[in-house]
C-alpha cells in the first residue's frame, strides 16, 4: 500500500512534467497504479488507517504524485451537498470546456505533494465538461464518457487534471478572492488534495 513516503513532494521534477497519454488498451501495470492510488485515497479517509500509517487525508491523487508521468488520476469524494459520491479512476482526461463563472473552496485547497501550511485559495471554473476514460476498478471495464461537473467535484477534477500538466495549486493560489461565489458545503468543509 502507498504511504506518505511514496508521495512525491514539491521540488520533485516529476510534478512539473507534462504527463504522457496512457497507451490503450490499458496495461496491467496502469490498472495496478490506479488501484494503488484509489486505495491510498480510501485508506486516507479511514480514521484508524490515518492514525496507524500517518496518512494525510485526501480526495484525489494523480499518477505524477507517485512518480508516474502518465495521464491518470483517481478521485473519491461526495459533492458539497454530501449526497452524491463521485468515485472515479480517470484515464487520458481532456477538459473540453470551462465556464467563465468561477468558484472556490472557502477553506482553501491543499495537496499531498505540498506542505499543509501552504494551503490556500484558488479560483476555478464553476463548471467543466471533460472527456475521459473511466475505469471500473472492480471489473476493469472501461468507458469513454463526457463528464459534466460543477462546484466542489469540478474543483477536485481540475486540481487533479492540473497535476497531469505539471501544475500545482500553489501556482494559482491567491491571498483573497472577491466577486466569486464560494462552494457552500452542507457539512464540514473538506479540502481538495
Ligand atoms: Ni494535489
Amino acid at each position: 500500500m502507498l504511504l506518505m513516503k511514496d508521495i512525491m513532494q514539491e521540488g520533485n521534477p516529476v510534478l512539473r512534467k507534462r504527463a504522457h497519454e496512457v497507451k490503450l488498451p490499458i496495461a496491467e501495470e496502469d490498472y495496478q497504479s490506479l488501484r494503488e492510488m484509489m486505495n491510498y485515497i480510501l485508506n486516507s479517509q479511514n480514521d484508524s488507517m490515518v492514525e496507524e500509517y500517518g496518512l494525510r487525508p485526501s480526495v484525489g491523487l494523480a499518477a505524477p504524485q507517485i512518480g508516474i508521468s502518465k495521464k491518470m488520476f483517481c478521485m473519491h469524494t461526495y459533492d458539497e451537498s454530501g449526497e452524491t459520491l463521485y468515485s472515479y479512476a480517470v484515464v487520458n482526461p481532456k477538459i473540453i470546456s470551462f465556464s467563465e463563472e468561477q468558484t472556490y473552496i472557502p477553506s482553501g485547497e491543499g495537496c499531498l505533494s505540498v506542505d499543509e501550511e501552504k494551503n490556500g485559495l484558488v479560483s476555478r471554473a464553476a463548471r467543466i465538461k471533460a472527456k475521459a476514460i473511466l475505469v471500473n476498478l472492480d471489473t476493469l471495464e472501461t468507458s469513454e464518457v463526457i463528464l459534466k461537473l460543477s462546484g466542489y467535484v469540478g474543483i477536485v477534477f481540475q486540481h487533479e487534471y492540473d497535476h497531469l500538466h505539471g501544475i500545482l495549486f500553489i501556482d494559482k493560489k491567491k491571498e483573497t478572492i472577491s466577486g466569486v461565489k464560494p462552494v457552500i458545503f452542507a457539512e464540514d468543509e473538506p479540502t481538495a488534495e
